[in-house]
């Protein structure tokens, strides 16, 4: 039997991306095949580098293309990636060079919000993609903290029309921050009416350059503030964080309406502060309760992204700027961080994929 391309295709298109339940082939995921001699060479890309199936969809392209040619063959196959992007006018003439912008929310304060933002666009960053993140909690900035900057950043221009700022930058991720407009002094009052215009400058006048995913860690609460930034940001999708107590439940699903009232996609719900075990005796303790987050997912309808536990690392890492998919890459809360920055990454590309193709309006008579 002869091995040619297309029989190597055929054997690939019995993978399937379990996230995108389609086959690779269908999906444009197959960029090369190299037959020379007894050696097979595939190139795969995926939708982003964060899949959390990586792996899996790699071993059984492998097993496909091994039935099909036997033992002779040497079978290497290449894992690459292509991000998708959110396809939207507003986002185009915004953010140009941005494919996926992801608001991170909460109904509620102090539920660990700006700490799952850093490190899951930490997470992200380390797992190959290019992210920004854009502190927009005008009560409380607290990001350049968290990920351990202490500049300002830099104009570049003369002219104070055109001139550009350039975000700060940190494992990887690049940085802006509402606090470096708004100084501690400003009193609260005033900064509801100064964070969409301050938002909208983030977004027009910031080099970002290319990015995969730019993340908003947004203020806490669903009130009008919290609406109009929303509704100013041309969003692929929010998160919405919670603690499993019944009183943060309550106001996740307000966060959740709020996004349904703007036709944002919910990307799904991640619980934070979930359980905490005892390093002297590995006791389980549930503080705030149990599986409360997971539960309130499936009612809403919306996907259960993952949960993180509580650990005073975690806490230290935000306070010395080190986030502790960082500092302790390999410890059990890290690995569950990798995970829900995977799992969102992964929502991404399905909401991506499954978004109607609307045709551009031209408008010629303006
Ligand atoms: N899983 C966790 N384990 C331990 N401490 C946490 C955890 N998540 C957040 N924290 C800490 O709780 C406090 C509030 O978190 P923060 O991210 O600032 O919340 P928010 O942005 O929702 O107000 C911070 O001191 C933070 O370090
Ligand atoms: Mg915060």
């Amino acid at each position: 039997m002869e091995v040619n391309k297309d029989l190597v295709l055929k054997a690939l298109s019995n993978v399937q991306d379990p996230d995108l339940r389609r086959d690779i082939v269908s999906l444009n995921m197959v960029k090369d095949i190299k037959i020379e001699n007894k050696n097979i060479f595939v190139k795969v890309n995926l939708t982003t580098p964060a899949c959390p199936l990586k792996d899996n969809i790699k071993t059984e392209c492998v097993n496909e293309i091994r039935k099909i040619v036997g033992d002779e063959y040497s079978i290497q196959v290449e894992m690459g990636s292509t991000v998708t992007s959110h396809i939207n006018e507003m986002k185009e003439k915004l953010l140009p060079g941005v494919k996926n912008t992801i608001a991170v929310a909460s109904g509620k304060g102090g539920v660990g919000k700006s700490t799952v933002a850093v490190n899951l666009a930490v997470a992200l960053a380390k797992d190959g993609a290019s992210v920004g993140l854009i502190d927009a909690d005008i009560y409380g900035p607290s990001i350049p903290l968290m990920l351990g900057v202490k500049d300002q950043p830099q104009m570049v221009g003369e002219n104070p029309n055109t001139a550009k700022l350039i975000p700060l930058e940190s494992y990887g991720v690049k940085l802006m921050s509402i606090g470096f407009l708004i100084d501690n002094d400003t009193p609260v009052i005033w900064r509801g009416p100064m964070a969409s215009g301050a938002i909208k400058q983030f977004m027009t006048d910031v080099l970002w350059g290319d990015l995969d995913y730019l993340i908003f860690d947004l203020p806490p609460g669903t009130g009008d503030i919290q609406l109009t930034l929303v509704q100013t940001i041309p969003l692929t999708g929010a998160v919405i964080v919670t603690t499993p107590q019944d009183v943060a439940l309550i106001d996740a699903r307000k966060a959740l309406r709020m996004f349904q009232r703007v036709n944002v996609t919910v990307l799904g719900l991640i619980e934070n502060m979930s359980y905490f075990i005892a390093p002297d005796t590995g006791k389980r303790y549930e503080i705030f309760g149990s599986g409360g987050g997971k539960k309130a997912a499936e009612e809403m309808g919306i996907p259960f992204l993952g949960d993180i536990p509580i650990n005073p690392l975690i806490r230290v890492g935000g306070d010395t700027g080190k986030p502790i998919v960082i500092a302790d890459p390999n410890c059990e809360e890290s690995k569950k961080i990798m995970e829900i920055a995977r799992n969102m990454a992964a929502q991404i590309s399905i909401r991506n994929i499954n978004a109607p193709v609307i045709p551009k309006i031209e408008i010629l008579n303006p």
